[in-house]
């Protein structure tokens, strides 16, 4: 599968996200990943729909909001509205017959819903989303802030998630281009990644190592 680069916007400038957004948009990257946070679900605050909504006429990078809050259901369309392109979910937080409802909801609007699992959340969890699930993001850091380390006990589940799930396998957080490697080995084709592109002293380079992972 080809791998899919997505920056995570946590880690860039916040004083100049437009800027940062524009200096990988031109390295060749698929979407950016977007970390909202509510101080409920992770211990962190981050970025809410309106600096989505300020970003979405500076790029045409497609944006994907990855919901670490308590609550997505109050909060998917006012994302939407903002002009995210890809919505994703936390197991943690919503049932699998709400996750349907949303996707059907989704799809016909030509809109993506994802769900994502915490690194100690089983891979049985989310089982029967395969078939509506636009993508599944393996939590590779316990979610709330970037810069961590990558947890290589949850290599195990990518494999296990890839055995029922032919679809867009994300990894998410700690992301470097050692551990990619072994990411994408078990079965990740998308890379999440905040600090190693945003802090690298060359963001070319650091995307093309991720690349040849
Ligand atoms: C963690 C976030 C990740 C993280 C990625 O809660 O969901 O997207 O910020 O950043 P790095 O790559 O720095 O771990
Ligand atoms: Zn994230």
């Amino acid at each position: 599968m080809k791998i899919k680069i997505a920056p995570s916007l946590l880690a860039a400038d916040s004083s100049r996200l437009a800027e940062e957004v524009k200096s990988v948009e031109k390295l060749g990257i698929d979407f950016l990943h977007i970390d909202v946070m509510d101080g409920h679900f992770v211990p962190n605050i981050s970025i809410g729909p309106a600096i989505v909504k300020d970003l979405r006429p500076q790029t045409d990078l497609p944006f994907e909001a990855h919901l670490m809050i308590e609550q997505p259901l109050k909060y998917i369309e006012r994302f939407v509205e903002a002009g995210a392109d890809i919505i994703t979910v936390h197991i943690e937080t919503i049932s699998v017959s709400d996750f349907r409802k949303q996707a059907g909801k989704l799809h016909k609007r030509g809109l993506r819903l994802a769900i994502a699992l915490n690194p100690r959340t089983p891979a049985v969890k989310i089982k029967t989303l395969a078939d509506s699930a636009d993508m599944v993001l393996v939590m590779t850091v316990h979610p709330g802030f970037g810069g961590q380390k990558f947890i290589y006990a949850v290599v195990p589940k990518i494999a296990e998630i890839r055995s029922f799930y032919k679809g867009d396998i994300a990894v998410d957080g700690g992301i470097n281009d050692k551990n990619a490697q072994a990411a994408v080995k078990a079965g990740a084709n998308v890379l999440a990644c905040g600090s190693y592109i945003f802090k690298a002293e060359d963001k070319k380079k650091a995307i093309e190592k991720l690349r040849n992972a």
